[in-house]
């Protein structure tokens, strides 16, 4: 459920139409829903209401600071991947004891201001980053909770790019590997672990997947108290997809049962870390055609949207919908739609079906709410797009666009 929707053949964000967004702070445009991000939001957190939880949305999937106030105020906790993440969090008003800290390569700095933020725990992903947290800690008087990202050898079944639990995968520990960090830690004298995690890859649009995975950890768990190692919170990451065209990916519901099923004799606290499924169908991205073009093998609609404002389709040839914002009735054609960067992967979609565009017609590019804005550069000196919040009735400026000046800014 999302609430951009068709009115008189007419597209609104929530109450005001997207036309009118348009006028007002031009394009290109990304607009959120902020209904639909709460709404997605506590669809998702209230499928675990029957177990202890903490559901960290995952601030790489749209990390500007409204979209994480918004969900803050719905008391969301989050999961970051770097030191910016961490300022924004904080700066939203995120509780750090609702922010867990994933990713391969945390900096020094990164875990220093981790730890003086006072994080519920830390995702570890290989022996020298625990050891370096220990380290770390000790210097700071401090001890760190960590739980051990587990790599549990699981095929995702989705695209290879983001597949994060296969062996060959960067991310996590084997399972034999993990075992033996784990019980390094009863050495460390800063480091507390007190959970496992994993996280198997993203835009997954069946279960089985999960509970494979969720079965291999608790195997694992089981081994794990035979040692002697009790720990409190298990984190089986993001991951759930959502639908972009066809896909019909488990309503959260349908998932939190199947796991809840799965984990009825384990007294941890379950973290989750969703990012697509919250704020993927939260966000449109709106672009006004250029030009309308008819080549040779193939007709081009050139729009002011490009692979730097959206790099899906360019980076993993990801389908994003696409129709006019004023429906039309006009008969289609074949098209792709293309931005105007010097590079023939530059396209929003590849042989669609529109209505005759004209010059200065607007389209909307659904289910951009996620990977969208936070993936986007200035590559080709692009300004990057605004982006609007619709919320409670009320529209903001969540990101002004940015200037010829703000291209420049940070360069002598
Ligand atoms: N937790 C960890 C450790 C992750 O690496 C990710 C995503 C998530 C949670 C959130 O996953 P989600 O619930 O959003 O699937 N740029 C790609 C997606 C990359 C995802 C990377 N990790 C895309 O546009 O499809």
């Amino acid at each position: 459920m999302n609430l951009f929707e068709y009115k008189n053949g007419e597209l609104y964000a929530e109450h005001i139409a997207v036309k009118e967004l348009v006028h007002e702070y031009g394009t290109p445009l990304y607009i959120y829903s902020g209904g639909t991000l709460r709404r997605h939001f506590q669809v998702f957190d209230t499928a675990f209401a029957k177990t202890s939880h903490l559901t960290c949305y995952s601030v790489k999937a749209n990390s500007n600071l409204s979209v994480l106030k918004l969900l803050a105020e719905e008391g969301a906790g989050v999961d970051i991947v770097s030191g910016g993440e961490l300022f924004r969090a904080l700066r939203a008003g995120i509780d750090p004891k609702k922010i867990v800290y994933s990713g391969v390569g945390k900096k020094e700095t990164e875990i220093r201001e981790a730890l003086y933020a006072g994080i519920l725990l830390f995702n570890v992903e290989s022996r020298q980053e625990l050891e370096r947290i220990n380290q770390i800690a000790g210097q700071e008087n401090m001890t760190a909770n960590v739980s051990l990202r587990i790599n549990p050898d699981v095929d995702p079944k989705t695209h290879p790019y983001i597949s994060t639990g296969l062996r060959s995968n960067k991310f996590g520990l084997h399972i034999d590997e993990a075992m033996k960090t784990y019980l390094a830690t009863k050495d460390m004298p800063h480091i507390r672990a007190i959970g496992m995690d994993c996280h198997i890859g993203s835009q997954l649009t069946e279960i089985s997947p999960f509970l494979e995975a969720l079965g291999r950890l608790k195997d694992f768990y089981g081994r794990l108290q035979q040692h002697g190692i009790n720990i409190e919170y298990l984190d089986l990451g993001g991951g759930l997809g959502i639908t972009y065209d066809q896909e019909e990916p488990p309503h959260p519901k349908e998932f939190a049962d199947a796991l809840q099923q799965s984990l009825a004799e384990m007294e941890l606290t379950l973290i989750f870390e969703p990012g697509r499924v919250i704020a993927g169908n939260a966000g449109i991205l709106v672009t006004e055609v250029q030009y309308v073009k008819q080549g040779e093998e193939k007709n081009f609609v050139v729009t002011d949207a490009a692979m730097n404002d959206l790099l899906r389709p360019a980076l993993y040839h990801a389908y994003h919908r696409i129709a006019p914002v004023e429906q039309k009735k006009d008969s289609s054609m074949r098209v792709d739609v293309v931005g105007p960067i010097c590079e023939s992967g530059d396209y929003l979609a590849q042989d669609i079906e529109l209505p005759r565009m004209q010059q200065k017609d607007l389209l909307a590019v659904f289910s951009a709410g996620a990977y969208g804005f936070s993936m986007s550069s200035q590559y080709n000196s692009r300004s990057r797009a605004a982006e609007i919040l619709v919320d409670k009735g009320e529209v903001k400026v969540a990101r002004k666009r940015e200037t010829y000046q703000d291209l420049i800014a940070l360069e002598e």
